[in-house]
This record gives structure tokens, sequence and C-alpha cells, in this order.
């Protein structure tokens, strides 16, 4: 099915979530447990291509023909994805990378204080990953994800087209869907292009996914 499309090329992916410091212990993250992205790359180098996996704070192993990249915050994600995403063939963004950041992470753990009831933290935005890969003039092919709790077609239509993506992922999320989930359902969207898959576990998820992009290139 994936007809040697994949035999050599190079694919780059970010998987998993980001965590956004507040202070030496704590962090904001979020539920990605990284299994949808590291599907995707053990697919695609098992289908001959050369993976570069750029993962965010999840407890899965990779297998060692992927070139794996640790990383923790959105900011050291945009760095490692800036370094490694010349002469690639094709860039997936399954991470959730977090929108923002806490705009001053405390050098020392934050003390509970008495008669202080409220807190405030400050974020900032942080900057989009794929919207500045899809911007640079030696782009790969772009892929996206959306993970949305509802309207899932119609916002994964607009970030395909706000973002400048040659395709989108888009994934229902929730209390028990798309994140964590052994089993997803991804519905492929390019530019005239709807293609739904029926509920499956995340490894035919990335299978069909790279066949689906063997075909449309
Ligand atoms: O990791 P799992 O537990 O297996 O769960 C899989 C998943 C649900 C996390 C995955 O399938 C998924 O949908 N990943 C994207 C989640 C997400 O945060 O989507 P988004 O709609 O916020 O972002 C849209 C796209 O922009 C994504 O490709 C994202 O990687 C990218 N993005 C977002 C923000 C940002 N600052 N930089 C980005 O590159």
């Amino acid at each position: 099915k994936l007809n040697n499309y994949w035999q050599g090329r190079k694919l780059l992916i970010t998987a998993g979530p980001t965590h956004e410091a507040i202070d030496p212990v704590r962090f904001i993250g979020n539920r990605s447990s990284g299994k949808m992205g590291f599907a995707i790359a053990e697919a695609a180098a098992k289908a001959g291509a050369q993976v570069t996996l750029i993962a965010g704070p999840v407890s899965l192993k990779s297998s060692p023909d992927i070139e794996r990249v640790d990383v923790r915050s959105a900011e050291q994600m945009f760095a490692a994805v800036k370094e490694h995403y010349q002469q690639q063939d094709c860039f997936i963004g399954a991470a959730a990378v977090a929108d923002y950041r806490v705009k001053e992470a405390a050098n020392e753990k934050i003390k509970k204080q008495d008669g202080v009831d409220e807190l405030t933290l400050e974020l900032v935005k942080n900057p989009d990953i794929i919207q500045w890969v899809a911007a640079q003039k030696d782009k790969p092919f772009v892929v996206g994800f959306a993970a949305e709790t509802n309207n899932l077609i119609g916002y994964a239509k607009d970030k395909l087209a706000r973002k400048n993506l040659d395709m989108i992922c888009a994934n229902l999320v929730g209390e028990s869907l798309g994140f964590e989930a052994q089993d997803n359902q991804l519905t492929f969207i390019t530019n005239n292009k709807v293609e739904e898959n029926p509920l499956s576990d995340k490894q035919d998820q990335a299978l069909a996914l790279l066949a689906f992009i063997a075909g449309n290139n």
C-alpha cells in the first residue's frame, strides 16, 4: 500500500506535549502521551524513511533507527525543529504544543503564603512551530494535526488555511478521545479532499496517514 514511497525519504516529526515551567518544580502541560506521533515515526522508519523525532516529555521508547531529540518546552521544540527542518521531505506536527507559556518562570519554588488566596500567572504566546515551517522557502510537505472538541472539520479547515499547511489530520479530543487513548480516528484534509478513517488503533491510523501522503504526492 505504501509503494516504496517512504524508502529513503526524510521525515521530521514532533510528538507529545510541551511543559511550560511555572517554577523549578511546576509546569503547565497537557494530556498528550506521544503515542500518535511515535506510532507515525515507527511506521515510517519501518517503511524505510529516515526519521527524526522531536519528542516532548513522554515516557515512550523509540527504536534505535530513529534519530530522537528530547525537549521539554515549546521554545525548545521550536529550536530543535529549526535545527532539523532543512532537507526534509516531510514535516508532521503531531505534538500538542502549548499555545502560551508563563511570562517569567520563577527561579525558586513558589511558596504558599498565609493570607494570599489568589495567585495570577501571566502568560505570553508561544511561537507557532508548524506555521513557521510552512512559511519557509525551502519547506517540506507540511502535515498538521487539529485536536478539537467540537466543529472538528470546520476548525481543522481553518487551521489548514491559516497556517498554510499542505494537509491536516483532524481528530476529536475529549475525556476519553484522542489524547492518551490507544485508538484514534483521523480525518485527512487537503485543499481538495476530505477523507475520514474508521476508528482503529494509532498504529493503524499512522499507516493510513503514511499511505495517504504517498498517494497525494
Ligand atoms: O499524544 P497522544 O496522547 O497520542 O494524543 C495525540 C494527539 C491528540 C495529541 C494528536 O493526535 C494531535 O491532535 N496533536 C495536535 C494537538 C494540538 O495541540 O493541536 P492544535 O489544534 O493545538 O494545533 C494545530 C497544529 O499546530 C498541530 O499540528 C500542532 O502541532 C501545531 N502547533 C500548535 C501550536 C504551536 N505553538 N505550534 C505548533 O506547531
